[in-house]
């Protein structure tokens, strides 16, 4: 009899998480949304609110699931893996305690300064708007300010890039949070590492550029995630081995210093012309992120979750030698005032077709997405995700350029993440720094 695993979450990250899992098991499904995607790797799904815990165990012991991966941040944070670890549902995933590492923004700067994790940016916390108001409108440095709690990525605001600091003043006095971290603006390439972790174990993917930024230029609003690429190797083109090692050597700090973790431990950094500093951890695979590391992970990711399932060593993880280009559809006006309800048409032939054209792969992951009766339609959020697969960045880029030709109206696209273009540019902008 097959392994029976829950997966929790219904983005384009779960059905990467879902589409790695699923040839070695029997795969059950827990999200708010139908994932048409997720939805035909599975035996079984189910739509509910992913912070019920009782709700997710009730389907975890319906189904009979051994063993569970969780997707989204407010899952943990509401002690899924709590809740489902109690209930002998063995869970990838961590803790609402040990995931505050990334719900708690103060407590992640404090708990990195209290024990000299390298890469720790200047920082103040504050549990009043007003102070935090006050603190930045006196400062002549650039800053960054972050409400402490869980924003999907789009509660930070930067003095001297996005805003003025008489905007982040406002921000801060208008926005209804009360509890504040101000940092550093860090200056530099962004990259992200995302590592395996269980009993101390801290096995690392190949490093990832996300691209927050609505529009082409990193104009714009910050988002979920545009759209991301990897490189052939563990290291991307702005960056040397020793820089990766580095950011690698942060994440085994700071699981060193935590008390216990299981699943997937996400560093974002600022690559500096000092090297790594973190901008954030997050307590799980990034979306984006999952889906470039996953499709090229040659170790079943199964084998890793049961070895952490059996208490034994992870085993190292190999990753095919290919680059990857990761490109969200969106509603049109995502993220300020997005369409929803705009019919969807993925064209599959396109996907194949352009896969074929480049001598690589190309891989289809939905997202959020209205599934009714009639057809596909576009809800607020990020709708689909194309990702190409080739020997390098720019192949995989046209791949996934040309599948989203499949993309309907009523969708949008960054057009440069990936490109040549743009991928010199980070080089440029690094020697530059240097
Ligand atoms: P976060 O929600 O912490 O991931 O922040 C969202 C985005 O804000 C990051 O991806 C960065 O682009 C930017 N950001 C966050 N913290 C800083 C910082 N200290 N310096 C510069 N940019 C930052
Ligand atoms: N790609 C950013 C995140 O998953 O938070």
């Amino acid at each position: 009899m097959s392994e029976s695993v829950l997966v929790i979450g219904g983005g384009g990250r779960e059905h990467a998480i879902a589409r790695a899992l699923a040839p070695d098991c029997d795969l059950y499904g827990f999200a708010s949304n139908r994932n048409p995607g997720i939805a035909s790797l599975s035996v079984g799904t189910e739509t509910g609110d992913e912070t019920d815990t009782d709700g997710i165990v009730d389907y975890a012991e319906t189904v009979g699931a051994d063993t569970a991966v969780v997707g989204p941040e407010a899952s943990l944070q509401a002690g899924v893996a709590d809740a489902l670890n109690a209930a002998g549902v063995f869970t990838f995933g961590p803790t609402a305690e040990a995931a505050r590492i990334e719900t708690d923004k103060a407590f992640q700067r404090e708990f990195m300064a209290q024990h000299h994790i390298p890469g720790t940016p200047g920082f103040e916390t504050f549990d009043d708007a007003d102070a935090a108001a006050d603190y930045v409108d006196k400062t002549g440095d650039d800053v960054a300010v972050k409400p402490t709690g869980l924003t999907g990525g789009k509660g930070v605001r930067v003095t001297g890039d996005q805003v003025t600091h008489g905007e982040a003043v406002e921000y801060i006095r208008e926005s209804g949070h009360e509890e504040w971290v101000v940092e550093e603006r860090l200056v530099g390439e962004e990259f992200t590492v995302q590592a395996f972790v269980h009993d101390g174990d801290v096995l690392p993917s190949p490093a990832v550029q996300d691209h927050k930024r609505a529009y082409e230029g990193d104009e714009g609003p910050n988002t979920g995630g545009m759209g991301s690429y990897s490189d052939a190797r563990l290291t991307l083109p702005f960056m040397t081995e020793t820089e990766y090692d580095r950011a690698v050597e942060i994440l085994e700090a700071t699981v060193d210093a935590l008390p216990e973790y299981t699943g997937v431990l996400y560093g974002q950094f600022m690559l500096t012309a000092e090297g790594p500093k973190v901008v954030e951890f997050n307590a799980r695979f990034g979306d984006p992120e999952a889906m470039n590391v996953l499709p090229v992970l040659e170790t079943p990711f199964l084998d890793i979750v049961d070895a952490a399932r059996e208490g034994e060593a992870l085993p190292v993880p190999s990753f095919r030698p290919e680059a990857t280009v990761c490109k969200y559809a969106v509603p049109a006006g995502y993220p300020t005032d997005p369409d929803a309800g705009a019919e969807i048409t993925v064209d599959e032939s396109t996907i194949e077709a352009a896969a074929a054209a480049h001598g690589g792969e190309a891989l289809l992951f939905y997202a959020s997405i209205d599934d009714r009766d009639d057809g596909l339609y576009t809800t607020t959020s990020r709708a689909f995700a194309v990702v190409g697969l080739a020997d390098d960045i720019a192949t995989a880029e046209a791949i996934a350029a040309d599948a989203l030709e499949a993309a309907g109206d009523g969708l949008r696209v960054r057009e440069d993440v990936g490109t040549a273009e743009l991928v010199q540019s980070r080089i440029d902008h690094m020697e530059r720094l240097r």
